[in-house]
């Protein structure tokens, strides 16, 4: 990997000459540090958070920069860790003064006394995260790398600056961030790093659910997420954070029957997902969408291994594992449950013959999200054999063709009855009753089966026919 080393033209970047020369103005030796410069060495697309590390106030050297960024927003100021941000240009420069760090075990909050700036690159997750660049006159651009990250990030490793076990106990969101910058950068995690993560795994209960969900997004928002949730099984963080996942794991045999692999058969479909789809959102579904199969799961002869209503029980379980990682209980989830309710509907059809009525009943009930629910089936073809694989996909291809023409004929997704109960009772003078709800099912369901179409004129006929079949008859102005 060709890596970049010469940093001249973003030394030369003007917000760089202001920061030397404000550095150089306030007289606070100052550093850019972390995940900027491992970017920058790595030709990734710069990030827009540039951390900046200063061996004195940061709050300080924040207010002196802030001045001469024209168009900055004021700084904000977090007393309690002696940082300060400085929004520009849709950027946040983040500025902190260097520290030493000691731990409590039962805590994540550090005790923080100043340090020099090998205390603060100790302090830090890698070796990759801990290379700095000087802002200082003398030697402006220097860098600084003490524990040979450049040759870690040349040979893709993630190593932690001191004994992994005390980087990780001290702070265990970063066994999470080892494996999500493991899958996100296609680094190997070193093997030392690899058994102190295993050794420290339940440690992960003392991180706040937001931050681990966060790592979640980040690794479910990579080309291949299955590379991180492997990890995450196999180090056993995996079942301190969705043991419902472990609980898909492993193949039982009955009576020469054997059902598949769900936990791996679920990664495999996030991954096959991920192509087709950058929805964080569907990704979760993607990932939970077995869930019911664990607690559903029995051995009935002669059928074999069932699975019943797990999509169901599925659905129910999307929402105690969004409020356990309190994640938003909003639409985002009621999506995610949608979609894990309804994630069998569609391989039925396309195992069958391609039946009109049935994709009209699909279109009807998955509504606007109909085209994430088929990109999340197509995704979950995971079969081996060639040929159900072809005939699935084919299939899958009718069915998408078939709701375009049902789509274009009777506008499902977001259908709205074209004949209101408003009408129904004006038409046989009724006040609320039962009949009206009768009336507008069956003009749904004909509508469904595609007897009459979406339209008010036909669907009024029938609503006729339907009323005389009630012993209705039509109030006297409707004659
Ligand atoms: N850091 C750390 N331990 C953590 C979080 C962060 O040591 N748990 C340090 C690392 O040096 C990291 C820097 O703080 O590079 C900035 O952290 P952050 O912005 O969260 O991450 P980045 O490394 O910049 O990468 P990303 O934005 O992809 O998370």
């Amino acid at each position: 990997m060709k890596l970049q080393t010469d940093f001249s033209n973003t030394l030369q970047d003007p917000l760089f000459k202001i920061l030397k020369e404000t550095v150089d103005e306030v007289g606070i030796e100052s550093y850019v540090i972390g995940g900027f410069v491992r970017d920058l060495i790595l030709g990734r697309v710069q990030k827009k958070d540039i951390d900046i590390v200063a061996l004195g106030s940061g709050i300080d050297l924040a207010k002196a920069v802030q001045k001469k960024l024209a168009g900055a927003k004021p700084v904000q100021v977090f007393k309690t860790y002696g940082t300060a941000m400085i929004h520009w240009e849709g950027m946040d420069l983040e500025f902190v003064g260097a520290r030493k760090e000691s731990y409590m075990p039962e805590s994540r909050n550090p005790e923080v006394t100043p340090g020099s700036l090998t205390d603060d690159q100790n302090r830090r997750d890698f070796t990759i995260n801990a290379l700095a660049i000087s802002l200082n006159k003398a030697d402006f651009g220097a860098f600084i790398d003490p524990f040979n990250g450049l040759d870690d990030l040349k040979g893709k490793i993630l190593r932690t600056p001191l004994d992994p076990d005390i980087t990780y106990s001290d702070d265990p969101l970063r066994m999470l961030r080892a494996i999500r910058f493991a899958n996100q950068l296609n680094f190997t995690i070193e093997r030392q790093s690899l058994e102190a993560i295993s050794q420290n795994a339940s440690r992960i209960e003392i991180i706040s659910k937001e931050r681990i969900v966060d790592e979640l997004h980040k690794i479910l928002a990579t080309s291949k997420p299955s590379v991180g949730f492997t990890l995450l099984e196999k180090t056993g963080l995996l079942k301190h954070i969705l043991p419902e996942l472990i609980a898909l794991k492993g193949v039982e045999e009955i009576e020469g029957q054997r059902h598949k692999d769900n936990f791996y058969h679920t990664l495999e479909v996030v991954d096959n997902l991920c192509p087709n789809s950058d929805n964080v959102w569907l990704r979760w579904a993607a990932l939970l969408h077995d869930i019911g199969k664990a607690p559903t799961k029995k051995f009935k002869p002669p059928v074999g291994w069932t699975f019943h209503n797990h999509e169901f029980v599925g659905a129910k379980m999307v929402y105690k594992i969004f409020k356990r990682l309190k994640m938003p209980l909003n639409e985002k989830m009621k999506f995610v449950q949608k979609m894990v309710l309804m994630s069998s509907r569609p391989i039925v059809i396309a195992e069958e013959q391609v039946n009109d009525s049935a994709v009209r009943r699909l279109v009807f009930d998955a509504g606007a999200s109909i085209d994430d629910l088929i990109t999340l089936c197509e995704a979950d073809i995971t079969t081996k054999n060639p040929k159900r694989f072809e005939r699935y996909h084919n299939n899958f291809k009718l069915v998408r063709e078939k709701i375009v023409a049902v789509e274009e004929k009777d506008h499902l997704r977001n259908f709205q009855p074209p004949v209101s109960g408003e009408a129904i009772m004006e038409f046989f003078g009724l006040h609320p009753c039962r009949e009206i709800g009768i009336i507008k099912e069956a003009i749904k369901e004909a509508i469904l089966e595609g007897e009459i179409p979406n339209e008010f004129e036909a669907a009024f006929e029938r609503m006729k026919e339907e009323g005389k079949k009630l012993g209705l008859t039509p109030h006297e102005k409707s004659v």
